[in-house]
C-alpha cells in the first residue's frame, strides 16, 4: 500500500431541492455578495432560479455573468473578472456545467494571483488561494464541482490550457438532481460518457489510490446503469440522482488520480475542431481503452463487473466484457462518431498537432500503458476510421 493525499470541498451538499439552500451555504462558506456565473440558457430556462432566490433572499445576490454558451474561453474569464471586480464581491457562485465552473476558478485564480489563465497551465503554478467558490452542477458529467482542475481555451492559440492546482478546489459543492432534470438527451448522453470516462480512467490510472478506486468502481456502475435510464427518460428522478451521484464519484475519483490517455487525447479535439469536452472522450473511450487494457487488465476486470458485465475472475478476456459493454453503451446513448464531425483534411491537417498537444497535457503519462508519440497517432487514426462491425 502506498501513501496518499486526497482533497475534496469543506463542505458536499446532495439532494432534490439542496439549491435552495444556496444562500445560507453562501453565507457559511463565502466571504460577501456573490457573482452569479452561469449559461443563458439556463438561466432563460429558469434552471438557476432556485440558485438566485436564495441568494437574494440572504442578501448576498450579486451580478449575474451568463455569456458561457461555448466552452469556456479567456474572454469569459475577462469579463467575468471585470464584472467581480468592479461589483466588488467577495464570492462566486457557479451554475452550470462544466464550462461555468471551469470560469468562475480561473477568475478566482486570476482575481487573487494576477496576469493571464495561460501563466498558470500545468500542474502547481498557483502561489495564492482564491476567493471561496460555490459550485453547483447542472450537468451529471465534468465533476468540476469536486475537482481542482480548471480547463480554459486560449482563444489566440485555439488551445485548451489545463490547470491543477488544490487552490482551484470549490470550497462547497451543492448538488440537486432537480437541477438535472431539463437535461436535453444528447446533453445527457454527453456529460454522463464524461462522468464515465473519468471513473474508468481513474481507476486505471497509475496514481489510482485504494479510495480513489472505491469510488471509480462505484460510480462506473451507477452511470453504466442509469445513464441510458436518463437518457430515454429526463424526467426519471432516481435515474437523475444516481447519474449526478455517479458523477460526484468519478470526480473525487480523478481529481485524487488522475485521467488518462483519452482526456489528453480529446483535449485537442475540443480546442481544434468545437467538439464538445463528453463527446471527445466518447468517439476516442473504445479505442483507446483497448489499446490500455493490457497494461492493467485487473482493473480492467474490475471495473467490467462493476459495470454489471458477466464476467470472472481478473484476465484481458474478462476485462474485455467491459469493453463490450462501452462499445454497446455509446450506441445506444446515439454518441456520433468522429469522422460525421470533421473532415478527413482537417483532420490530417491537425494530426501532428493534436497528438504534441495530447502528450504535453501531462494526462497519458498517467496512462496505464505508455503511448508513444505514433502510437496516440495510431489510435487518433483508428478513432477516426473507426466503424461499425
Ligand atoms: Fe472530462
Amino acid at each position: 500500500m502506498r501513501n496518499w493525499n486526497c482533497f475534496s470541498p469543506r463542505c458536499i451538499a446532495f439532494g432534490e431541492g439542496k439549491a435552495s439552500e444556496t444562500g445560507a451555504f453562501a453565507a457559511q462558506w463565502g466571504r460577501g455578495r456573490a457573482l452569479v456565473v452561469t449559461g443563458p440558457y439556463l438561466l432563460r430556462s429558469g434552471t438557476v432560479e432556485p440558485v438566485l432566490r436564495s441568494l437574494r433572499e440572504a442578501g448576498l445576490l450579486g451580478p449575474i455573468y451568463s455569456d458561457i454558451d461555448s466552452e469556456p474561453t479567456d474572454r469569459h474569464v475577462d469579463e467575468a473578472l471585470a464584472l467581480f471586480r468592479h461589483e466588488g464581491c467577495g464570492t462566486i457562485v457557479a451554475c452550470g456545467g462544466g464550462g461555468p465552473i471551469d470560469v468562475a476558478k480561473a477568475v478566482s485564480l486570476l482575481h487573487a494571483n494576477g496576469g493571464h489563465i495561460r501563466d498558470y497551465r500545468g500542474v502547481g503554478r498557483v502561489r495564492k488561494p482564491g476567493v471561496p467558490i460555490l459550485a453547483i452542477p447542472t450537468t451529471a458529467g465534468s465533476g468540476s464541482e469536486v475537482s481542482g482542475t480548471t480547463i480554459i481555451t486560449d482563444t489566440a492559440a485555439h488551445e485548451k490550457l489545463l490547470v491543477i492546482s488544490p487552490y482551484l478546489m470549490p470550497e462547497a459543492a451543492i448538488l440537486d438532481p432537480e437541477l438535472t432534470f431539463g437535461m436535453p438527451p444528447a446533453l445527457t448522453a454527453a456529460t454522463g460518457v464524461d462522468a464515465l470516462t473519468h471513473a474508468i480512467e481513474s481507476c486505471v490510472s497509475r496514481k489510482a489510490t485504494e479510495l480513489t478506486i472505491e469510488f471509480s468502481l462505484r460510480a462506473a456502475g451507477r452511470l453504466a446503469r442509469f445513464l441510458p435510464v436518463a437518457f430515454a427518460a429526463p424526467d426519471h428522478a432516481e435515474a437523475r440522482g444516481e447519474c449526478l451521484l455517479g458523477s460526484l464519484e468519478a470526480g473525487i475519483a480523478f481529481t485524487n488520480s488522475s485521467v488518462g490517455l483519452v482526456h489528453g487525447m480529446a483535449r485537442p479535439l475540443g480546442a481544434k475542431f468545437g467538439v464538445p469536452h463528453g463527446v471527445s472522450n466518447a468517439v476516442l473511450l473504445e479505442t483507446v481503452m483497448g489499446f490500455s487494457l493490457p497494461g492493467a487488465p485487473e482493473r480492467y476486470a474490475r471495473l467490467a463487473r462493476a459495470m454489471g458485465a458477466d464476467a470472472d475472475g481478473f484476465s484481458p478476456e474478462a476485462a474485455r466484457a467491459g469493453l463490450r459493454l462501452v462499445h454497446d453503451l455509446v450506441r445506444e446513448l446515439h454518441i456520433p462518431k468522429l469522422r460525421d464531425l470533421l473532415s478527413r483534411e482537417a483532420f490530417e491537417a491537425q494530426l501532428p498537432t493534436m497528438v504534441r498537444e495530447a502528450i504535453a497535457s501531462g494526462s497519458p503519462d498517467n496512462n496505464p500503458r505508455l503511448a508513444s508519440p505514433e502510437e496516440i497517432a495510431a489510435l487518433y487514426e483508428a478513432a477516426f476510421s473507426f466503424s461499425e462491425e
